[in-house]
C-alpha cells in the first residue's frame, strides 16, 4: 500500500487544503514535511471553516497529525492556532501531534529580520509573508539556529541565544530597525517550553514504526513547485524545498517510503507577492478569474494576480518536483469563457522554449506563447464525473494531460468534498 506526497505544482494556494482533506480521510497520519505558518489552508467540514497555518489538515479528520523536522516552528503561532481549533472543537493533544524535537523554531526576531529587510529592498521586494520563514531557514543552515529540544535546556538556550543575537542584532541595527535584548526571549522561551515539549520527539522512528505497520502517511506539502529555494523563479521563492522529495528528508524517512506524488494545479495560474508570472492577465479576463476564484491569500489578505494556465511551467514542475499525477482544482472557474488560452512555452531573445530558464532577468523577459482552444457553455461546478462535464472541459483537461506529460489523476470541481472526479487513487500508487 503506497503512501502519498501532495505538493503545489504552480505558485500555491492551487486548493492542496481541500485535496489534503479528502486523501486524510484514506489515510492513518497526515505529516508536513516543509514551510510554516506561511502556508494557509481552509478547510471547510460542515458548519465549521477550519484555517489552518502549521497544523497538519488531518488533525480535522481526527488523524494523527506530525510535524516533520524540515519545518520551521513558530512556538507562539503554533500554540496560537492550538487554542484556535480547540475552540471550534477540535482536540489536539500529544496524542493527536507530534513534533520533531529536531525542528527549527522561529523567533520573534525572525519576523523582525524579515519584515525589515523587505522594506529596505523597496520595489524589488519579494513580498514574503513576513512571518520569518526565510531568517530561520537560514540560521538552521548557519548551524546557530534552536532547536524544539534546546526548549528543554535553559544552558543551551542561553548560550545559543548570545549568538543569535551577536548576528541579528547586528543586522537590525544596520537595517534601523529596534533590536532585541536576551532576557526577554529567554522567559518567552522558557515560558512556551512547557506547552510545546509534551509534543516533542523523534518523529523520524514513529513514522518508522506506523510505516512497518502498514499505515498510510500521506505527506502534506506546502507552498509549491516554483517557490521551490532551488527550482522556483529564485530569489522571488520561499526559503524550502518544497518539492517531494523534501518529504523524505523533512521527516526522517527513506525516498522510498514518499510514495506516490500528487501534484496539485489550478485550470489556469495564480501568484501572491512578486516575481515572473508569464502568463499574467492584467485585463477584465484575469479580473473576472480573480472574483470568481475568490483569488484572496489566506495568509495575508492580498489578493492573488491571475492568468492562464501556463502548460510550460507545470510541465516543469512535475519533472523537477516528481509529480506522478496531477489533481486539477477550480475547472468551474473558467466556466463559460469563449475560449481560453494555454501557454505553451516562451520567446526569449527571438527563441521559443518550452522551460523557464534560471536568469531572473531572462524569466521577466519570457513572452508567453499561446494556445487558443475553444471553451465551454455551461459548468464544470459540482461535476462527479467525466459525463458531468461539458465536452470541451474534458478536451481541455485531455489537452492539459498532453502538455504537462502527466495524467490528470483527480478533478476537483467545486470547494466541497465530494465534487472531486477521481481517475486514480493515489494511495493504490
Ligand atoms: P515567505 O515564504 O514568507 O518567505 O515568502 C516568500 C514567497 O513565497 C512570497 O512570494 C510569498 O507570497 C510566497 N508564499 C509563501 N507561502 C505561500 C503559500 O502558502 N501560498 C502562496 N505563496 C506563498
Amino acid at each position: 500500500m503506497a503512501n502519498v506526497a501532495v505538493i503545489g505544482a504552480q505558485w500555491g494556494d492551487e486548493g492542496k487544503g481541500k485535496v489534503v482533506d479528502w486523501l486524510a480521510s484514506r489515510a492513518d497520519v497526515v505529516v508536513r514535511f516543509q514551510g510554516g505558518h506561511n502556508a494557509g489552508h481552509t478547510l471547510v467540514v460542515g458548519d465549521q471553516t477550519y484555517k489552518l497555518s502549521l497544523l497538519p489538515s488531518g488533525l480535522v479528520r481526527g488523524k494523527l497529525g506530525v510535524i516533520g523536522n524540515g519545518v520551521v516552528i513558530d512556538p507562539e503561532a503554533l500554540l496560537a492556532e492550538i487554542d484556535r481549533v480547540t475552540a471550534q472543537g477540535l482536540t489536539v493533544t500529544p496524542d493527536t501531534l507530534r513534533i520533531a524535537d529536531n525542528a527549527t523554531l522561529i523567533l520573534p526576531l525572525h519576523s523582525a529580520i524579515d519584515r525589515a529587510r523587505e522594506g529596505a529592498r523597496g520595489d524589488k521586494k519579494i513580498g514574503t509573508t513576513g512571518r520569518g520563514i526565510g531568517p530561520a531557514y537560514e540560521d538552521k543552515v548557519a548551524r546557530r539556529a534552536i532547536r524544539v529540544a534546546d526548549l528543554a535546556e535553559p544552558d543551551t538556550l542561553s548560550d545559543k541565544l548570545d549568538e543569535l543575537l551577536r548576528h541579528h542584532n547586528t543586522l537590525l541595527n544596520g537595517l534601523g530597525a529596534p533590536t532585541f535584548e536576551k532576557q526577554g526571549l529567554l522567559d518567552h522561551l522558557l515560558a512556551l517550553a512547557p506547552r510545546v515539549l509534551p509534543y516533542a520527539e523523534p518523529v523520524w522512528e514513529r513514522l518508522d514504526d506506523l510505516r512497518r505497520s502498514g499505515k498510510r502517511i500521506l505527506f502534506e506539502g506546502a507552498q509549491a513547485v516554483m517557490l521551490d529555494i532551488d527550482h522556483g523563479t529564485y530569489p522571488f521563492v520561499t526559503s524550502s524545498n518544497t518539492v517531494a522529495g523534501t518529504a523524505a528528508s523533512g521527516t526522517g524517512v527513506g525516498p522510498s517510503a514518499v510514495g506516490f506524488v500528487l501534484g496539485i494545479a489550478k485550470a489556469y495560474s495564480t501568484r501572491v507577492g512578486s516575481g515572473p508570472f508569464p502568463t499574467e492577465l492584467h485585463d477584465a479576463t484575469g479580473k473576472l478569474l480573480g472574483e470568481r476564484g475568490h483569488e484572496f491569500g489566506t495568509v495575508t489578505g492580498r489578493p492573488r494576480r491571475c492568468g492562464w494556465f501556463d502548460a510550460a511551467l507545470v510541465r516543469q514542475a512535475v519533472k523537477v518536483g516528481g509529480i506522478q499525477g496531477l489533481a486539477l482544482t477550480k475547472l468551474d472557474v473558467l466556466d463559460n469563457l469563449p475560449e481560453l488560452r494555454i501557454g505553451i512555452g516562451y520567446e526569449i531573445g527571438g527563441e521559443i522554449v518550452r522551460r523557464l530558464p534560471a536568469s531572473p532577468r531572462a524569466q521577466a523577459a519570457a513572452v508567453p506563447v499561446y494556445e487558443t482552444v475553444e471553451g465551454w457553455t455551461g459548468s464544470c461546478r459540482g461535476a462527479r464525473s467525466w459525463a458531468d462535464l461539458p465536452a470541451q472541459a474534458i478536451k481541455y483537461v485531455k489537452r492539459i494531460e498532453e502538455l504537462v506529460e502527466a495524467p490528470v489523476t483527480l478533478l476537483s470541481t467545486s470547494p466541497e468534498r465530494d465534487d472531486t472526479i477521481l481517475v486514480r487513487d493515489p494511495f493504490e500508487g
